[in-house]
């Protein structure tokens, strides 16, 4: 993706932002000096102060108050379960795509009864290898379901989507020429020679990624009001997505090809944050990914580094809450940070990714992040990353519970980043082996 603004090599750089109302101008800080001193709250002391010492605790106490504080706060809250009427039809299936190596197969969610109302579009590689059933690993694209391969029997997203000339997204659609454009972030034929399934669909078909989308589709569906309208505590975009990763999920517990539960979700920049809030959610989740997720993903808002509360929240005043702008510029206010949101996870896996040349994303605060959810790992026995300091750069550490790893290079998801997941995912998934 691309960014509004990113200024690599800046140690403290002032940036512009145009809120609804005025000019506003919001420092972004580059200098690890320049990291205010912080605290970060402990997952393991409930709201009323009392310390929680074991895993019945935290299940039954301080895990429900922490998805609370999330919902409320930060993310909005989401609607429980599958909207009534909810239906899956298969479009088409292709058991020689790919060259004989994969079955293709693309499905139509119906979020109603009928077929007039909001609806997604999954797309799913399975190996050709027998009928499964094979775990998989489930994530939006950018451009469209074409974006991820070449292959031209992808049908074509018709959803609007935000011109792009580099991407061939022209009059807000996508063009033929968007075949594949995202096809190294995907890795498809990498992840199916392991054994695994890939799962996709077009992340603009439940919100759109642009302020009046909170009011169409999905959002639609729940009569989510337009941004400024929206309750202090009502959903953004971020949490309508993530929404969205549980209802394939609920699809793919009735596709026998494809094993439930065993499927990892991931997700890049805007949609790794959302992959974090889905996983911290639904414990159906098997392995949890987030790649360069950044601020409101895993790097901690407290150390205000790169990108920070206030910025995000005046170029996207749709993605999170209303009540998260009260943190603008009082990070230090949060009665949470995203180390919590990782251990919302535990005891599932969770792999946190960043990428050196990304100092947008905090890449120390997505690794601090991570470290510091593993006194939740350790309430289960599981041991977390297990190390102190942040791993020398393309040396992933996978520990127990939770993974992190910093590659070389800008902010993208790569071959080398799929290579981490499916090591990962082997120890933690256990597929079969072709
Ligand atoms: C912008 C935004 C980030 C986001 C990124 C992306 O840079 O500021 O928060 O993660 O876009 O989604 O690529």
């Amino acid at each position: 993706m691309k960014r509004f603004v990113f200024a690599p090599g800046l140690f403290f750089a002032t940036v512009l932002a145009v809120s609804a109302a005025q000019k506003v101008e919001i420092p972004i800080n580059y200098d690890e000096a320049k990291v205010p001193k912080y605290t970060l709250p402990d997952p393991l002391v409930a709201n009323d102060g009392s310390p929680v010492r074991d895993a019945a605790t935290w299940r039954a106490k301080r895990r429900p108050e922490l998805l609370e504080v999330f919902a409320s706060e930060m993310f909005g809250r989401t609607p429980a379960g599958k909207p009534p009427g909810m239906h899956a039809e298969v479009t088409s299936v292709e058991r020689a795509a790919l060259g004989g190596k994969a079955v293709r197969k693309e499905i139509t969610l119906w979020f109603t009864a009928g077929k007039t109302g909001p609806k997604m579009h999954l797309l799913v590689y399975q190996p050709a290898t027998g009928p499964g059933p094979f775990p998989a690993f489930l994530g939006y694209n950018f451009y469209g379901n074409q974006c991820v391969h070449a292959d031209p029997g992808i049908t074509l997203s018709t959803a609007w989507m935000r011109t792009n000339a580099e991407n061939k997204i022209v009059n807000n659609r996508a063009t033929e020429g968007t075949r594949g454009v995202s096809a190294s972030a995907w890795d498809i034929e990498a992840v199916l020679a392991r054994g695994y399934a890939t799962v996709t669909a077009y992340y603009g078909d439940l919100c759109e990624d642009r302020a009046e989308g909170l009011t169409l589709a999905v959002g639609a569906l729940f009569g989510t009001p337009a941004v400024e309208q929206r309750r202090a505590d009502e959903w953004g975009a971020i949490g309508i997505w993530a929404w969205g990763l549980s209802r394939a999920l609920d699809y793919l517990e009735s596709d026998r090809e494809i094993d439930a539960g065993r499927v990892a979700v991931h997700g890049h920049s805007r949609l790794g944050k959302t992959a974090l809030w889905a996983g911290a959610q639904d414990e159906r989740f098997a392995l949890v990914i987030s790649n360069n997720s950044g601020c409101g993903g895993a790097a901690l808002s407290k150390r205000v580094y790169g990108e920070n509360v206030e910025r995000i929240n005046t170029s996207f005043p749709f993605w999170f809450a209303k009540n998260f702008r009260a943190y603008n510029r009082r990070e230090a206010e949060l009665p949470f940070d995203q180390h919590e949101l990782i251990a919302l996870i535990a005891p599932r896996p969770v792999h946190v990714a960043s990428a050196q040349e990304d100092k947008w994303a905090d890449p120390l605060g997505e690794f601090l992040a991570a470290k510091h959810a593993g006194p939740v790992y350790a309430l289960f026995g599981r041991k977390g990353l297990g190390v102190e300091s942040q791993p020398p750069v393309n040396q992933p550490v996978i520990g127990d519970g939770v993974a992190y790893h910093l590659r070389t290079g800008k902010h993208a998801i790569t071959p080398y980043d799929w290579a981490q997941y499916l090591e990962h995912a082997d120890r933690v998934l256990k597929p079969r082996r072709r």
